[in-house]
């Protein structure tokens, strides 16, 4: 970086220090240089048009068109939910899960990622897999063609990392319709946030700069989204396989009494790092 460009960033920085705070908690000096860096990697924009967009508030990911997430670097835009820290718990959760499946006796291992976004989740499992031998046929849906062109572009980016053996499919699709083959992990991020009753938890840019689609449902139409994607994952899980979810810590008790009334049996639900429940798990094991 050249030093007219380090000493302009420096000097917005500690121009606009208070409104930056307000839209980038803890940022630095530091960490915007390095947001620079990317952002002019990626766009070949100048650096006016960086501190423009700086001003509104828009997220850095959505800045700079990458975020970190568990191991790689992914492209972002705005058709997807920038991928949050607390779910690379839930792919951890679905690491274990794939180590068991592999111990069995099945020669293919078969998931869905429902609600794919940037495919941070499956391409995330995909990656701490390589070791195992068994062929994998993964499956990413979404209901956003958007979200999918981005995880395509993720996947292209992360394929060398990937065993050749495991195979990645794109479905645009609702939930888990058009998926017929029976699969061992079934993993989701859905949208969990109800639109009304749990707005005044969400960040104002967040709700301004996220996609809608990858947040929100209907409170009126809650738990009947959710009992029809049980009831889809139910009839698509394999004998044995396992359901993993990610969920609002409100509303997870109630939908997994609905995931019971759908057969989904040995629930539980898992605490995030702070200690708040946040992810379903359960399983298929009657006909
Ligand atoms: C919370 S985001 C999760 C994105 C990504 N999996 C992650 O964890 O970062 C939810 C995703 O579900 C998708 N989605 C919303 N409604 C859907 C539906 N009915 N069927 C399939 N995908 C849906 C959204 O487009 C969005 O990409």
């Amino acid at each position: 970086m050249s030093t007219k460009t380090y000493e302009a960033l420096a000097e917005f920085f500690e121009t606009h220090q208070q409104n930056l705070i307000q839209f980038y908690p803890g940022l630095t000096l530091r960490r915007l240089e390095q947001e620079w860096s990317l952002f002019s990697r990626i766009t070949s924009q100048p650096l006016s048009l960086f501190l423009q967009k700086l001003k509104q508030g828009i997220p850095l990911a959505y800045i700079s068109g990458s975020s970190y997430f568990y191991k790689a670097e992914f492209f972002i835009t705005p058709d997807v939910l920038i991928p949050r820290y607390e779910t690379e718990i839930l792919v951890e959760m679905g690491v274990k899960e794939i180590f068991k499946i592999a111990q069995g006796p099945n020669s293919i291992i078969r998931i869905a990622d429902m609600g794919t976004g940037s495919g941070a989740i499956i391409l995330s499992l995909l990656q701490d897999c390589t070791l195992i031998k068994n062929q994998i046929e993964a499956t990413a849906t979404d209901i956003s063609q958007a979200a999918l062109n981005v995880a395509k572009t993720n996947y292209d980016s992360l394929r060398t990392h990937l065993a050749s053996n495991h195979k990645l499919t794109f479905l645009h699709a609702d939930r888990l319709t058009k998926l017929s083959t029976p699969q061992q992990l079934i993993i989701t991020n859905p949208p969990y946030i109800k639109a009304k009753e749990d707005l005044s938890t969400v960040h104002p840019m967040v709700k301004k700069f996220e996609p809608e689609l990858a947040l929100f449902l209907k409170d009126d139409e809650y738990e009947n989204w959710f009992e029809n994607m049980f009831i889809q994952a139910y009839n698509l899980l394999q004998m044995e396989g396992v359901f993993l979810m990610e969920g609002h810590e409100n509303h997870l008790p109630l939908l997994s009494k609905i995931a019971a009334h759908c057969g989904l049996s040995q629930i539980t639900i898992h605490p995030d790092l702070t200690g708040r429940k946040r992810f379903l798990r359960a399983c298929r094991i009657k006909e």
